[in-house]
């Protein structure tokens, strides 16, 4: 089978963090309420740094970790709906930043599914370019851009954060599922800057009637996003599962996107898997959008929880609607 081998991995989280006592102060909310609901407790907040530094900061441990050196690394991948610029993209910037002179290097948007998409995305460069040894994917995110800080539905929920893997080529067990479903956009989005140049005739931009919030910070129907989270999590990791015959049983770890637990509870229920097999980092961090999983898949690594030779399942949802799940073996 045409796989991948996950050689390094790394981390970054701002060091500003923000419990749920000091959202208090901003907004009429309680931990006891967030602790519930969510089951997040803490969340790191950018506190001056670029999105494109953070994801460098990252992908220099993933790159030190791997033991190879930033011209080894032939493509570079970054997840992101938070990027510092327009143009160019943050994976071009961070590819300067690290030396990999040798690479070629785009953004992807999948929004909180990013990860398994850039994962899949490197894969299918790996199989199909004999040249390519190394690919770079980073997931960086500063969620706090476009979270509006008086609305207490939404400035709970997210934090800030950058994760990294390099991966090759290998033999091992590889399976991947993506799916999207944009009847679902109107649900969960943030709209870019309206154009301003001095010919127009219109101060506003017609972006048909499912998006009608004007500003530009997030829009998301809570109750919508739960419903298709809580079917997402199961399906995209049968899905990916019985691609290759493999039994759910059969997966060590689970790192879902750190969203809610009660998404994730709802999905083990129904994948009839312990929660003890999912790695849960959001109580320290809230929902990093994209960084979620690969920075709860480094902790897990760090610490020595997950260990190489178990197979694995990167498995997310998120705006578009998208969802998706890799299974590796590590
Ligand atoms: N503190 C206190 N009360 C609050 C807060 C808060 N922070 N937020 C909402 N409430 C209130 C509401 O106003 C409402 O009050 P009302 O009954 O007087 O109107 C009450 O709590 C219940 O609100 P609901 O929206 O029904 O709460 P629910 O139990 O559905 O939980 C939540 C809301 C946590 C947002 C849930 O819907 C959810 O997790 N949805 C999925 C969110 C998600 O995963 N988003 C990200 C997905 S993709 C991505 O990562 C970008």
């Amino acid at each position: 089978m045409f796989g991948i081998n996950i050689i390094g991995t790394g981390s970054y989280t701002p060091k500003l963090t923000v419990t749920n006592d000091d959202m208090s102060k901003i907004v009429d909310t309680n931990d006891e309420w967030i602790s519930t609901r969510t089951g997040i407790k803490l969340r790191c907040l950018n506190d001056g740094e670029a999105t494109w530094y953070m994801g460098a900061k990252a992908a220099e441990k993933a790159i030190a970790a791997a033991g190879i050196s930033p011209e080894d690394i032939g493509l570079i991948i970054d997840s992101t709906v938070t990027g510092d610029f327009y143009t160019p993209s943050c994976a071009c910037v961070i590819q300067d930043h690290l030396g990999a002179v040798n690479a070629a290097a785009f953004d992807i948007n999948a929004a909180c599914s990013g990860f398994v998409y850039g994962l899949d995305t490197a894969k299918r460069f790996l199989q199909t370019d004999d040249g390519l040894k190394y690919v770079l994917v980073i997931s960086n995110e500063i969620l706090s851009r476009f979270v509006d800080y008086t609305d207490r539905s939404t400035c709970v929920l997210f934090g800030d954060g950058a994760g990294a893997v390099v991966v090759e080529r290998s033999e091992k067990l590889y399976s991947s599922y993506l799916f999207s479903d944009g009847s679902g956009a109107k649900v969960l989005y943030a709209k870019k800057m309206f154009p301003q140049h001095p010919f127009r005739t219109s101060d506003a931009v017609d972006y048909g009637e499912d998006f009608t919030k004007e500003d530009q910070f997030l829009f998301q129907d809570g109750k919508e996003v739960y419903k298709f989270a809580t079917k997402a999590l199961p399906t995209a990791s049968k899905a990916a599962a019985d691609k290759i015959g493999l039994a759910l049983n059969d997966i060590d770890w689970f790192v879902p996107h750190q969203a809610n637990i009660r998404i994730i509870e709802t999905a083990a229920k129904n994948l009839d898997i312990p929660m003890s097999r999912f790695i849960i980092n959001l109580d320290k961090h809230g929902n990093t959008s994209s960084a979620s999983m690969p920075v709860a898949f480094d902790e897990a690594v760090s610490d020595g929880r997950i260990k190489k030779g178990q197979k694995v399942c990167f498995v997310g949802f998120g705006a578009g609607l998208t969802m998706g799940a890799v299974i590796v073996e590590y």
